[in-house]
Order: structure tokens, then C-alpha cells, then sequence
């Protein structure tokens, strides 16, 4: 079980608890998070996942790679930074306790 706080653009903050064998888009969608919608269920075809990892914690869930980095890099109108993840990519464990994750102002089809 580990915690993770999503932070909205107005700055407001979220935390919730992750069970065993979550992504961190699905904890996400579990607990209503404002801005990850998650339309293609986790299949890395929508991008209305993408979020911000914290960069403190960049080291710990790892970048995107190749395939994930595409797919956000084809996404318009939307800020991609180096910390850009797809949030249905980061798979959740004990050793991502207390991540916190930005949610973007602007998401691809929302
Ligand atoms: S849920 Fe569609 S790409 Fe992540």
C-alpha cells in the first residue's frame, strides 16, 4: 500500500491509497481525479492519461520509453515535458510511497 498525491493546476492537492497491482492511471479513475480521463482503458492509445511525475520522483517511476514517448510526443496542444508520463504506464508498488504527480491544464480530448 503506498500513497500518492495528485496536484490540480489551481494547486489543490488529492492524495489516495494505492492497493497491489494498480497503474497509477487506475488509481487515478478509482478516485475521480479531475483531468485523467483514460479513454482507451490503459491500451496507450489515448494519451488522456498523461500527467507530470513529480521530477523528484522521475528517478523512481523512470522515464517513458520509446513507445510511450511517441505516443506523447504525437499529442498537440499539450504541454510534454521531460517528466511527461503516461500515467496508465506507471505501475504502482511499495517503493512509489508518498509520489506526487501534476496534473496538466490541458489534456488531449478533454
Ligand atoms: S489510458 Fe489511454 S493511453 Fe493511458
Amino acid at each position: 500500500m503506498a500513497k500518492v498525491t495528485f496536484v490540480q493546476p489551481d494547486g489543490s492537492q488529492r492524495t489516495c491509497v494505492n492497493f497491489e497491482g494498480m497503474t497509477l492511471m487506475q488509481l487515478a479513475v478509482g478516485n475521480l481525479v479531475d483531468g485523467i480521463d483514460a479513454l482507451c482503458g490503459g491500451m496507450m492509445q489515448c494519451a488522456t492519461c498523461h500527467c507530470w511525475i513529480d521530477p523528484e520522483w522521475i528517478g523512481r517511476t523512470g522515464m517513458a520509453g520509446p513507445d510511450e514517448r511517441a505516443m506523447l510526443e504525437a499529442i498537440e496542444g499539450v504541454e510534454i515535458r521531460p517528466e511527461s508520463r503516461l500515467s496508465c504506464q506507471v505501475q504502482l508498488g511499495e517503493e512509489l510511497d508518498g509520489l506526487v504527480v501534476r496534473i496538466p491544464p490541458e489534456q488531449p480530448g478533454v
